[in-house]
């Protein structure tokens, strides 16, 4: 297939990569050639399909790299609550919180986690994402978090999505482990996250490092568990507080630490070093009215590859449009349209480690392509409701009927 008289946004180099008058060559399920169509060579023009993009902008497919979408029920409540003037944390520490989420998956069957989920990934599709990172964490015992992860799997199957699957099972302490943290860590990793290993369905590992789940110390020892096993680690860190998580992840070679609003500035040469993408989510710090901002000008400063996610999840960010967040993430942290486009492409990419795939419009990638209604790549940020996307290309297969083309 051929695509031509598009607007390219490769996000090759530091901005957006773009070409003008660009043309993309797929084989298969790879992108195979791009350039400017000036250069095209003219036996490319037999291929089987040439689409005419009228100057539309095509983009590398959006990667949410940080979410819990699979979960039951959901936590409106709270939020009424917070209005009222509750606190997260408040409402944690009495049973509510990451906790009411567990009763509710733990009471779900996959099938049901798959129907209330199937939606809020449908939508992330329907705005260009074609690779979405999914964490367990609400089931707290190996069944129940073998089974958010078997759920995961589940829509990726029926949606076609590239997922990654991220195993979460300290999240928070589940009550039957109450006032023995250190217990449960063992659980974790002697137990829990070996099984779920076994079954298959674990790509990565992720801690929730805070006062209201757990220290540093427990943290490290299930990245260490996970390493042991091969699988790559990332971390939940500086959210609330500053613990130091981050820079300790990032010692262990994290491919990515997650919120940081409490990093300081002096830790982000520690994620420079090791190459840990920061990952920020502007949903989180806008539905928890955070005044906190993450140091986004000592992570560009120390060149920290900045990523952008929605962290769909029922409590603190109950969020599912990427374009949304990519507007957030230039209203409320000061980033660039290109940053935030690079955030949600080939930072995210980096920050699941799946760079050498996906994240770019190169030559050898997977055909994972998003077609958008306009010429501009700004407008993706600039815009706060209006779904731009017109089609996706998923592994070179068409996501979303491309009729006007
Ligand atoms: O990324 N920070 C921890 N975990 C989620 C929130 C989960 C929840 O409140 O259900 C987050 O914000
Ligand atoms: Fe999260």
């Amino acid at each position: 297939m051929l695509l031509v008289n598009a607007n390219l946004a490769t996000m090759t180099d530091h901005r957006y990569g773009l070409i003008h008058n660009g043309a993309i060559r797929l084989a298969g399920n790879r992108i195979a050639w791009t350039g400017r169509s000036d250069d095209l060579d003219p036996d490319a023009l037999d291929a089987d399909t040439v689409l005419d993009l009228k100057g539309k902008l095509v983009t590398p497919g959006l990667i949410d790299c940080h979410t819990h979408l699979v979960y039951a029920g959901n936590r409106a409540m709270e939020f009424e609550q917070r209005l009222q003037g509750a606190g997260y944390r408040e409402i944690a520490r009495l049973g509510g919180g990451i906790l009411s989420t567990v009763r509710a998956v733990r009471g779900a069957s996959e099938k049901e986690l798959v129907a209330q989920s199937r939606p809020r990934l449908a939508q992330l599709m329907s705005e260009g994402v074609t690779t979405v990172e999914i964490k367990s964490g609400y089931g707290l015992d190996t069944r129940n978090e073998i089974k958010m992860l078997c759920a995961a799997e589940s829509l990726a199957n029926l949606s076609g999505v590239r997922l990654q699957k991220t195993f979460l099972g300290a999240h928070a302490l589940p009550p039957e482990f109450a006032n023995r943290q250190d217990d449960y860590i063992d659980r974790v990793c002697t137990e829990m996250l070996p099984a779920a290993f076994e079954a298959g369905v674990v790509d990565a590992v992720d801690v929730f490092a805070e006062g209201i789940a757990f220290s540093v110390e427990q943290a490290a020892k299930v990245l260490d568990a996970a390493l042991k096993l091969g699988l790559p680690i990332k971390l939940h860190a500086e959210q609330l507080s500053n613990l130091g998580g981050a820079a300790m992840a990032a010692a262990k070679g994290a491919l990515s630490v997650d919120h940081l609003e409490y990093l300081e500035a002096g830790d982000c040469a520690a994620l420079s070093r090791a190459g840990t993408v920061a990952v920020l989510l502007p949903g989180a710090f806008y539905c928890l009215r955070e005044t906190r901002l993450p140091p986004v000008r000592a992570l560009r400063d120390h060149r920290v590859n900045i990523a952008v996610a929605t962290d769909c999840n029922p409590g603190s960010s109950p969020v599912c449009s990427p374009l949304l967040v990519m507007n957030m993430a230039c209203t409320l942290f000061s980033l660039t349209p290109a940053e935030a486009l690079r955030g949600m492409t080939v930072n995210a990419a980096r920050a699941l480690g799946m760079a050498d795939t996906v994240g770019t419009l190169s030559p050898g990638k997977k055909a994972d392509l998003a077609i958008w209604n306009t010429a501009n790549p700004a407008d993706l940020s600039y815009h706060a409701g209006l779904n731009l996307c017109h089609a996706t290309l998923l592994n070179g297969h068409w996501h979303k009927p491309c009729h006007e083309i």
